[in-house]
């Protein structure tokens, strides 16, 4: 497996594979993998030739300083896990290689960047979007995988490409989840027992949620019981509920004409922890 820090690294890396006419899947992380994590390297190597694998905690879509310094890293463990997926390659640049001294260009999604998460996460989706921009360019893949875990990072993702017309195959691949239901995260870890006890409702009320959808109930009855389950949990401090159509993430009310998103964020003992899914009513 070979292992690229700079851009130079990683360019002949990727002219060498495409002189042999191989095609390229990338999988972005900000590392600390996990199963969630692996099942997108499984994804990306089933439809392209080579699977190359990026580890960067991107500084940009960290709000709080002392977010982005609590992150958990471990690189040996990551680069053990990708080897042995049998990845081509890892990108595992510093910040002076993404942000070379100087930078100043950024890519923004007007509108998707700037509500739900993106309203109360102020500048993070700009932060997301431009270093994925930046990833796109380095490896230059014919495909890229992303988490629905994620849902309105993968919805943005796409926008951009969109809009930018980035060559590429954006591939959407479903939330890998504890057997409890926790949707798998590198932050799980920060979590005392008994916040990873109380952060399974939010696995519940989306649930909860689900049944609601397909018993044919509104979006304002939807967005009450789950607030209301959530806040019935005093270990948790809810942040927001949101229920959007799907894809575009307007809002919108009554009875749904078509799918749903439903996201919710919330903090258990300082971490912040998101889940959602796509219902269909
Ligand atoms: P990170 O949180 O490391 O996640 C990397 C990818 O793994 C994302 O596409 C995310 O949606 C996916 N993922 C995380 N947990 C998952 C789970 N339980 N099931 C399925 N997929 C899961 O998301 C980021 O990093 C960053 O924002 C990044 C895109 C790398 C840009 O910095």
């Amino acid at each position: 497996m070979e292992i690229c820090r700079t851009s130079a690294e990683l360019r002949s890396h990727i002219a060498w594979l495409r002189r042999q006419g191989l095609s390229i899947g990338l999988v972005p992380t900000m590392g600390y993998l996990h199963a969630g994590h692996m099942a997108l390297v499984e994804r990306a190597a089933r439809d392209a030739d080579r699977v190359v694998v990026s580890i960067f905690v991107n500084p940009t879509q960290f709000g709080d300083p002392a977010d982005l310094e609590k992150y958990p890293r471990d690189t040996e463990r990551d680069l053990a896990m990708l080897r042995e997926a049998g990845v081509e390659a890892v990108f595992l640049p510093s910040v002076e290689v993404v942000y070379p001294e100087g930078s100043e260009t950024i890519v923004e999604t007007m509108r998707l960047a700037n509500v739900l998460h993106g309203e109360v996460r102020e500048g993070h989706f700009r932060g997301v979007a431009t270093v994925v921009a930046k990833l796109f360019n380095l490896v230059q893949p014919d495909l890229a995988c992303f988490g629905e875990k994620d849902y309105q990072q993968l919805q943005v993702i796409r926008q951009m490409v969109r809009d930018l017309h980035f060559p590429l195959e954006i591939i959407a691949c479903p939330t890998v989840r504890e057997p409890d239901g926790l949707a798998m995260s590198s932050r799980n870890v920060r979590l005392s027992p008994e916040d990873r006890a109380a952060a399974l409702v939010l696995h519940r009320s989306l649930d909860r949620a689900e049944a609601l959808c397909a018993a044919g109930a509104t979006v304002e009855e939807i967005t009450a019981e789950v607030t209301t389950m959530i806040q019935s949990e005093p270990r948790s401090h809810l942040r927001a509920v949101d229920v959007t159509e799907a894809v575009s993430l307007r809002h919108v009310s009554g009875k749904p004409s078509g799918p749903l998103a439903l996201m919710i964020s919330a903090e258990f003992g300082g971490v912040l922890l998101i889940d959602q899914i796509e219902v269909t009513p």
